[in-house]
């Protein structure tokens, strides 16, 4: 008997469904909410209506695009949390609704949990135990991965997030919401000739609230001094603050790999999807000769392919969630 699960993402601001057919991705599809670009941030009401919205057609292509009819599916899956509420209350809802008329079973899934499965959606895959550092807009950990469903955090932001610390820099230099990919952009027509501090947090934690403050206290004095600077020097303080925030990710990733002796090692989420983490952790990985994992693109960023390949594993394992379920904003690893 085949497993055909849909999975429906929907934690923040994309709309996303897949159709993982026994673990091969058939459809993945992603609709992205433009309207949060007018706000500098999602907004978190806007983000639960437009997920109103396209959950329907997002579903509906997913099927289509995989060549399967609902009455066909084994299970539906969904992203529990964390996240914010609004936005997983559509996606729930409408999972239980379409398992309780197709009846069949319902499985939760943690969306960190499912941005590091997303490394088994495709080949080569990594070997247990790997460490997976995560980085998306909300998290940023260091996880021991045992097991497809056993995972320690060893390691994580006490303040910001990495992807928001690109976030709230863009933010300050103007640039549109989310400013991680066009700091990206900007950062390779660029050098990075201004250094910020790194901050001193023990252990295997980070911290990126004292960057924040000093690249803005960098700015404000910058500017005053040379009016004009932000716009003329635009691809240098891009390329100095992601060469800063992929130092101290890198940093604390080399730590945590001497510590635990673990010598494969992944990276996963949004802020995974960034060119210079990937260019310096495969270099890095070279020098500490360490397996390096890179998931594709599309596996980066939020999807749904990485909820329907960790139900996948769920489904085998018999771990179904009842029709009671209630969505997690905040949600442990
Ligand atoms: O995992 P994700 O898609 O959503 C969350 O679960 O939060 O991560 C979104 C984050 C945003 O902060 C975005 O700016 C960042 O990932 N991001 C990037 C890049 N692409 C997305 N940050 C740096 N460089 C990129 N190329
Ligand atoms: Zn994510």
């Amino acid at each position: 008997m085949s497993i055909a699960i849909l999975a429906i993402e929907s934690s923040c601001d994309d709309t996303a469904a897949a159709v993982v057919l026994d673990g091969q991705v058939r459809s993945n599809i992603v609709s992205s909410q433009e309207v949060h670009r007018l706000y500098g941030g999602v907004v978190p009401e806007l983000a639960s209506r437009a997920h109103q919205e396209y959950i329907v057609p997002v579903v509906q292509l997913a099927l289509e695009k995989a060549g399967i009819s609902a009455r066909e599916l084994s299970a539906v899956a969904f992203t529990r949390g964390p996240g914010l509420m609004g936005s997983l209350l559509v996606g729930l809802s409408f999972a239980k609704g379409l398992a309780l008329s197709l009846q069949i079973p319902l499985i939760e899934v943690h969306h960190m949990q499912a941005h590091i499965l997303a490394h088994f959606i495709e080949d080569p895959q990594p070997n247990f135990p790997f460490l997976c550092l995560t980085v998306s807009g909300g998290h940023t950990q260091i996880v021991v991965v045992r097991d497809y469903l056993d995972m320690e955090l060893i390691g994580q932001t006490l303040d910001d997030a990495a992807g928001e610390a690109f976030d709230k820099t863009g933010k300050m230099l103007g640039l549109p919401y989310p400013a991680g990919p066009e700091i990206d952009r900007l950062a390779q027509k660029g050098q990075p000739c201004f250094a910020f501090p790194e901050p001193s947090v023990p252990g295997l934690d980070f911290s990126f609230s004292g960057l924040k403050t000093s690249i803005r206290n960098f700015l404000l004095k910058a500017e005053t001094a040379t009016p004009g600077f932000k716009t003329d020097r635009l691809p240098d303080i891009c390329a100095s603050v992601q060469h800063s925030i992929v130092g101290i990710l890198l940093h604390k990733l080399e730590l945590a790999a001497d510590h635990t002796g673990i010598r494969e090692v992944a990276i996963a989420g949004g802020v995974s999807a960034n060119s210079e983490l990937r260019k310096q952790l495969i270099q890095l990985g070279k020098k500490k000769q360490w397996e390096v994992h890179i998931p594709k693109m599309a596996y980066s960023t939020d999807n749904a392919a990485m909820i329907g390949i960790t139900a996948h594993y769920k489904f085998q394992m018999g771990l179904f969630a009842p029709q009671s379920v209630e969505p997690l904003a905040r949600w442990h690893l």
